[in-house]
This record gives C-alpha cells, structure tokens and sequence, in this order.
C-alpha cells in the first residue's frame, strides 16, 4: 500500500484534497445546502468547532461570492484548537461550552444578528458509546445555547448529532426553538456512522424566552423514559438522507482512475494543522516510549528521546511508499485521519 490507498479508499478524502479542502467534511456542509439551500440571504454566520476549518471554507467561498460588498459578511469560527488564516473569518479559539468563550462570541455581534449557526463539533471519540453520545449532546446544546443569544428570528442552526439512545430529547429541546426540525444524513457521511446533522429552520423562541448561560438544557437529573413517550408527547422529527444520490458513496472504495484514461495525480492534504494534539502521542508512540518500563533482567532498551524537533510519527503501512512524505503532509493526513472515522 502506498500513500494513494487513503485516496483510493476514500473518495470523500481524495476529492477534498483535489478541490482544496482541509477537510472531506465540506462535502457534508455543500450537500446540506445542496437539499435546504442554507445560504440563501446569509451574510453573516457563526462556524462553531471550527478546526481544521473546511466548513469556514464553504462559509467564506459560498456568502462571500454572494455579497456584492463583501464588508457585509461576517463569519466567525470558534475551535479548541488553533486554525490557519482564512479570508474574511474572524477566528476564535476557545471552548464552546465556557461561558467566556460563548460571550466573545456574542461580543463579535453586538448589535448584529446571525443568519446562519453551524455546528460540527465532535468530542475526541472515547469509543465508551455512552460517553461519546453524551460529550457530543453536551456540544450540541452548548452551541444551541450560543445560538440563542445570537441567531436572527427565523434564521438557521445546523449541527452535527449522533443519533443515540437519547437523541429524542435533544429534538425535542430543538423543536421548543424551531418549527422545522429536519435530521439529514449527506451521502460523504458514511452509512456506518451514527453521525447526522439536524437542520433546524425559522428560528422562533419562546414568547418571553431570554437567553442566558445558566440554562442546563440537557438536565442530568432528568429520570423519564423519553424514548418511550408516545403520540403528541415525542416529537417525531423528520430524517432526509441528502445530496445527490448518484453522489459517490462514502462507504465504497473507488479505483484512482476515477474517469479512464483520466490519469491519477495524487494531491498533499491542502492545510497542515498548527499544534495538533496528538503530536506527542504520536511522538512517544514511534519511539516506543508509550510502553511500560521493562522489568529487570530485560534486555530490551528504550530509546533516547531525541528532542521536541523529531516528530516520530508512527510507521503506517503508507510509509513503504517510494516517496517520502513531508513532515507537513504526514502532519495533515494524520489531523484528516479523524475526519475518515465520521
Ligand atoms: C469534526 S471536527 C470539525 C471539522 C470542521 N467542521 C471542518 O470542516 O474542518 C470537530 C472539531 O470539534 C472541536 N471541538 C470539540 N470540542 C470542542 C469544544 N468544547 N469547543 C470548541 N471546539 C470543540 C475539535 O477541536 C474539532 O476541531
């Protein structure tokens, strides 16, 4: 295997690449649109976990060549974690569930509203699936939370869910702020996860609803059975798979001659992220210093560390390529290597 077997086993991840995204997930984002038409009147939108930062992209290409004047648009990105530059987002890093970051953000819009919330959060994935869902359910609301203070009446809030045992009580919290709550499955979101987005539409609180930080909406005390509420009580909320179906198929590996005859180029990831967490994983990892001490009598010698300068990532079957790669490019497959779980 080459460092072509990613691209060949996902066509999401090739395409990204090809067309310029830091991430496969963009797709996700244009095949929303592609079914709700999201941009529609947009100039100003709020990209919540935003990093590596392919969604700003969508954001940016997409508002600002639609806006004549483009001091119009604003488009703010909030991460954890560190993003490279992009034209006209203002960026912000920070913690989406800290009331300081939610208030800086707020801030970024004093006297303004959003038209457009977007949200892809995703916790670290622990595989406990109980932990996960609830990490991402608290992501969720707390970007709901945000969107409160700053969306527009009648405006837009898309976000990533995992459709988990508790997923009726996050769509039915989302129907007490939206009328029309739709749960979209885009064809580069793949089958074998449980990830979908909710497309919520026409922002409408509650008459003397004031949005607050304090609000818990997803109340751990909570001890109903809200799976097994029936008729006007659950809220059925309507799932769409989207995008083209004649779209390619995020679960299917595909030959790198896509068109015959049309050749194969292979393209390096198109942003390196900036401080990427794992990079001391992946540092201890490939100089064997994750194990646990030898025991006496071993034989076995752990090496010496070599300075913060040696990256070490770990030895991938992709290394057997002729080509060596760039420590950017390794750097950037590694950071893309999480968007492929989704
Ligand atoms: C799937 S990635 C987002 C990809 C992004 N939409 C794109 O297109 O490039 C999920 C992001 O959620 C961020 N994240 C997770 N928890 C967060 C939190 N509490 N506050 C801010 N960002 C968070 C992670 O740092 C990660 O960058």
């Amino acid at each position: 295997m080459g460092r072509s077997s990613k691209d060949k086993r996902d066509i999401y991840y090739r395409l990204a690449k090809e067309e310029g995204w830091r991430a496969r997930s963009a797709f996700k984002l244009l095949q929303i649109n592609e079914e709700f038409d999201i941009f529609k009147g947009v100039s100003k939108a709020v990209d919540l976990c935003a990093a590596p930062g392919s969604w700003s992209q969508v954001l940016s290409r997409k508002l600002r060549h639609s806006e004549a004047d483009k001091s119009k648009v604003k488009i703010v990105a909030v991460d954890l974690q560190a993003m490279a530059p992009l034209p006209g987002v203002i960026q912000l890093q920070g913690d989406i569930t800290k009331e300081s970051t939610a208030k800086e953000i707020i801030s970024q819009f004093e006297g303004e509203q959003a038209d457009l919330v977007v949200c892809d959060g995703a916790p670290d994935v622990t595989g406990l699936h109980d932990i996960d869902e609830y990490i991402q359910a608290q992501l969720l609301l707390a970007a709901l939370n945000i969107t409160t203070h700053v969306l527009k009446p009648g405006g837009t809030f898309v976000a990533k869910i995992f459709r988990g045992k508790d997923v009726t009580l996050l769509y039915s919290q989302l129907k007490i702020f939206f009328p029309n709550v739709t749960v979209a499955k885009p064809r580069s979101s793949r089958n074998s996860s449980i990830e979908a987005f909710v497309v919520c539409q026409g922002y409408a609180p509650p008459v003397g609803y004031k949005p607050n930080m304090s609000n818990p909406l997803l109340d751990q005390h909570y001890d109903v059975d809200f799976n097994s509420l029936e008729g006007p009580n659950r809220v059925i909320v309507p799932f769409l798979a989207c995008g083209d179906l004649s779209a390619y198929d995020s679960d299917k590996t595909y030959p790198l001659e896509l068109e015959p005859g049309a050749g194969y180029n292979y393209h390096p990831p198109t942003q390196s992220p900036i401080d990427p967490p794992y990079k001391e994983a992946c540092y201890l990892k490939k100089n064997d210093l994750l194990s646990k001490p030898e025991t006496a009598g071993s034989s076995k010698t752990q090496p010496a560390r070599t300075g913060p300068t040696d990256t070490g990532w770990p030895e991938t079957s992709s290394q057997s390529d002729s080509s060596p790669r760039t420590e950017s490019e390794e750097l950037s497959e590694r950071f893309q290597e999480c968007e492929i779980q989704d």
